[in-house]
């Protein structure tokens, strides 16, 4: 089937075919057409142009002079938890840190103790929900982590929540093996044993169910070290799993470094970043993820865009949708956040969000951009004087039809 969107103010993120993923200065290119009108048929996009659009017998749809903008990517989420931790927010505005509330036994372990509570039909109701609400906002493809199980039973029945999922709601979805994302009080003073139990069963296991198409691991102070992470992301690369990792969050202890030389996809969080992670990225091929609304809410610092861009890495932007560090999936608030407080402009938030999120799900031939041939994902704005509005009107939801492999998957009135 065949169906035209006429009357668009401008299709954003036309890049050509061959535009994989932009970095540097390439960050700022977001190619446009303006007065436009977009042909689809079945999940793809079939044409564009500008003026008076082709006749034939399609389906119409008015885009009421509004903006096409390809659905965002979100390269990294945990969206599959049960229950909230909003205890540990009002602990944290009364004056404990993350790291306080972890080592008292909350944090990811937390989560930990109410997920393996959770039946697979509880948590797929519940992650459910927040793949209708994060569509609402643009959302057009998603990665899921595991991380709160902590055991084998647990992690795998996260995996295939997250493939479920896939079945059952329109968005593509990327799944990661989080095992080793904290220590399980079983394996209190044996960390070896977990990362043994994580490299010799959990990554196997899921790997040879299908469940996990990426390797991650915490790579953090008082959670894995960076033996750990070589260990973890060499056991996973026996399995044909890359790694996507989340390194540098509170201290830079040499993750970057392990993630890169062992051929990251991605390398996520980056709130702490030396000058050394840096030269190790550049000309690494790894994306550098940047996960705004955990430095909002945490009130940690944002990744630093600038000098990640001005040294030619590309970046990226994800929301870190969970229950402990960013309990929103809002990408629109997210690449707000990215032009408000790391002074990324709105071309380079748009591509970061879109083409170079797509980018760090090995899935840019085919989404993150309004491409011939490419998958027919994209939102219909409200009317808007220009692009750069939509993060400037930030809290504000702009978006009034989202499409997801050709369907209309959202409408906000
Ligand atoms: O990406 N930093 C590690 N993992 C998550 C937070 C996990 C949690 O607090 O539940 C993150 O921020
Ligand atoms: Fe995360």
């Amino acid at each position: 089937m065949q169906t035209l969107i006429h009357n668009i103010k401008a299709i954003v993120g036309c890049h050509a075919k061959e535009v994989l993923l932009v970095k540097g200065r390439g960050m700022k290119d977001l190619p446009i057409l303006e007065n436009a009108w977009l042909l689809m048929e079945d999940d793809r996009i079939l044409n564009m142009g500008t003026g008076t659009p082709p006749e034939g017998t399609f389906e119409q749809i008015d885009a009421g002079n509004g903006f096409v903008f390809p659905t965002w990517v979100d390269s990294h989420t945990h969206i599959v938890y049960a229950g909230n931790r909003e205890g540990e927010f009002v602990d944290r505005i009364n004056g404990l840190t993350y790291e306080e509330i972890a080592r008292r036994g909350g944090g990811i372990l937390n989560s930990a103790a109410k997920l393996r509570l959770a039946s697979e039909d509880e948590l797929i109701e519940a992650a459910l929900n927040r793949l209708t609400n994060v569509t609402k906002t643009g959302t057009g493809a998603v990665e899921i982590k595991s991380g709160y199980g902590l055991t084998i039973d647990a992690e795998l029945k996260m995996l295939r929540v997250a493939r479920k999922l896939a079945q059952l709601q329109p968005l593509p979805i990327r799944t990661t093996l989080l095992g080793a994302h904290a220590l399980p009080l079983e394996y209190k003073g044996n960390k070896s044993g977990y990362i043994q139990l994580v490299c010799e069963e959990m990554i196997p296991r899921a790997a040879e169910e299908g469940l996990a198409d990426y390797i991650d691991i915490f790579c953090e102070e008082g959670y894995f070290d960076v033996a750990d992470t070589e260990r973890v992301l060499e056991a996973g690369a026996k399995w044909g799993l890359k790694p996507k990792t989340h390194v540098n969050q509170f201290n830079a202890i040499g993750g970057v470094k392990a993630s890169v030389e062992r051929g990251a996809i991605s390398v996520d969080h980056l709130e702490e970043l030396e000058d050394d992670d840096i030269d190790v990225l550049i000309g690494s091929g790894t994306i550098a993820t940047a996960l705004p609304l955990c430095s909002l809410f945490l009130t940690i610092p944002y990744t630093p865009a600038r000098r990640l861009i001005a040294a030619g890495v590309p970046v990226a932007i994800a929301t870190d949708y969970n229950p402990g560090s960013s309990p929103s999936g809002n990408m629109s608030l997210a690449v707000a956040l990215a032009c408000m407080k790391m002074r990324m402009n709105p071309e380079e938030a748009i591509n970061a969000a879109t083409i170079n999120g797509a980018a760090a799900l090995e899935w840019s031939d085919q989404m993150g951009s309004m491409t011939l041939g490419k998958k027919a994902s994209f939102f219909i704005t409200r009317e808007m004087t220009s692009y750069a509005y939509l993060p400037y009107s930030f809290g504000d939801n702009l978006i009034s039809r989202v499409f997801v492999n050709g369907k209309l998957v959202a409408t906000n009135s």
